[in-house]
């Protein structure tokens, strides 16, 4: 007879990633994102490029890669999703899975919203197929953009497809769905960003974009861009909420946690990198401005590709790519919340992926609704800057994104470096940090790192997003 208890210390055979790789690509996938393709280059635009891009880059190194490390190595050392994880290495009535419910919480907060906007990428996908933006200009390209989004059909019709997508693979287990069409996506998605930096790399924009995004033009960068920086470099790397825990617990033991780490925070910042590179010589070809904002993917980049020779391709892939990123971040949110009820509850995968699916749809209508008149309504800015945390408490979709982006990430990422750094026994940490690492002598300069810079450097994102500072 097992109680929920046993259930908990002694669960049925857990799948495992079958390599290293395998689990580098499913990562990569979760941490590639909208993030990188759609907000990476526009907050680099808005911050004058160049040494905002230094900076985040020292904020990925020191801030979330050893959380990156944290969580993974939480996962791993408990083979569980995070409340589960924290009940296994911290006792039954441990506190500290508070931590785990709130990243459950966040997945289904997430993905509602970043779904509806995933299905923008879809309907835009159609559109460059079926229509091209050949020969529209400006006005009739934001009318375009107002027009999509101000019909609730469009944007829930795609808001299910996208789930339905994400469902069909997350059903199918970590093998044989994650693991398998990360490996089918991954490459694909690399491929045609190579594409498209190789497309851009041919216009005359490009010297123009290679100085924007890697010269040094500190006159724009705020004290408010360097915590931005911070920030991102927090949802880029799908921090916070138990994604990079999640996927951690489908590692083996042996498992070098530092070097896959590495991997994917060096492969997320690499395609932010590119997205640049093929987003702004095109935008700087067109004659627009690169500090559009939020709508630099939906409006500029569509009236760019109207003006290039094979436009309608090349708006085909670009489109393509956002969606595929998209999915492959959206099964790592969807994972966290199946693998914690199948873990604590003992549910089925099949019935848990089905109904948790079913759920965040529902959870979702409201934000996609939200894409309609009331929030949308002719307000390009205002439309497209709500998923990232720019506006407050004007809608559902705003809401979501500001209540996860702004407080569940951060929240999350602090107390999984506060316990893995104060809490997690040292013994216990120094083994789990060094089984089969190469970088075992990184040891003392992680733990610092968890304990005061982390704990520093996420404190003062919280303190500004409340206002504070
Ligand atoms: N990292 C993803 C992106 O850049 C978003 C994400 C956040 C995914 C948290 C999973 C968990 O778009």
């Amino acid at each position: 007879m097992s109680t929920s208890t046993q259930t908990i210390s002694r669960p049925p055979p857990r799948e495992h990633w079958s390599s290293g790789l395998a689990f580098i690509l499913a990562a990569a996938g979760s941490a590639v994102g909208l993030g990188n393709i759609w907000k990476f280059p526009y907050i680099t635009g808005m911050n004058g490029g160049g040494w905002f891009v230094l900076i985040y880059l020292i904020a990925v190194l020191c801030v979330a890669l050893p959380i990156m490390v944290a969580e993974i190595l939480i996962g791993r050392t408990a083979q569980r999703s995070p409340v589960a994880a924290f009940r296994v290495l911290d006792g039954d009535k441990s506190a500290w899975q508070g931590i785990g419910w709130l990243g459950v919480a966040a997945a289904f907060v997430i993905l509602s919203y970043y779904s509806v906007v995933a299905g923008w990428t879809l309907h835009y996908s159609w559109l460059a197929l079926s229509q091209g933006f050949e020969g529209l200009d400006g006005p009739a390209v934001k009318a375009l953009f107002g027009q999509v989004h101000a019909d609730p059909g469009i944007n829930l019709f795609w808001h299910a497809v996208f789930m339905i997508l994400t469902v069909s693979i997350v059903v199918a287990g970590v093998h044989r769905g994650v693991e398998r069409w990360s490996r089918i996506l991954m490459p694909l998605l690399f491929f045609m960003v190579l594409a498209l930096v190789l497309r851009a790399a041919g216009t005359d924009g490009f010297g123009r974009a290679l100085d924007f995004v890697f010269g040094a033009h500190s006159d724009r960068l705020t004290p408010a861009g360097v915590l931005e920086a911070v920030g991102h470099s927090f949802f880029t790397l799908s921090l916070g909420m138990g994604a990079m825990l999640t996927y951690g617990s489908y590692m083996r033991a042996r498992e070098d946690v530092v070097t896959t780490s590495l991997a994917v925070g060096g492969l997320d910042t690499l395609i932010s990198l590119l997205a640049c590179l093929m987003i702004f010589p095109i935008i700087f070809g067109a004659g627009l401005e690169p500090s559009a904002g939020p709508g630099l993917v939906f409006i500029s980049l569509p009236i760019a590709f109207g003006q290039l020779p094979g436009g309608a391709l090349w708006a085909l892939v670009f489109f393509v790519l956002l969606a595929v990123a998209a999915l492959t971040s959206a099964i790592s949110l969807l994972e966290v919340a199946v693998s914690h009820t199948v873990d604590v509850h003992g549910w089925k995968r099949r019935r848990a992926t089905l109904l948790i699916g079913a759920v965040i749809f529902v959870v979702g209508v409201p934000s996609a609704l939200s894409g309609g008149t009331a929030l949308f309504g002719g307000d390009v800015a205002a439309a497209t800057a709500v998923l990232f945390g720019e506006g407050k408490g004007k809608n559902w979709l705003d809401l979501f994104d500001y209540l996860a982006s702004n407080w569940m990430l951060p929240l999350g990422g602090f107390g999984m470096a506060l316990f893995v750094a104060w809490r997690m026994g040292g013994a216990a940490r120094e083994q789990a940090f060094k089984a089969g690492s190469r970088f075992a002598r990184l040891y003392w300069g992680w733990v610092w790192l968890l304990r005061y810079v982390v704990p520093a450097g996420v404190l003062a994102v919280f303190l500004h997003a409340i206002g504070l500072i």
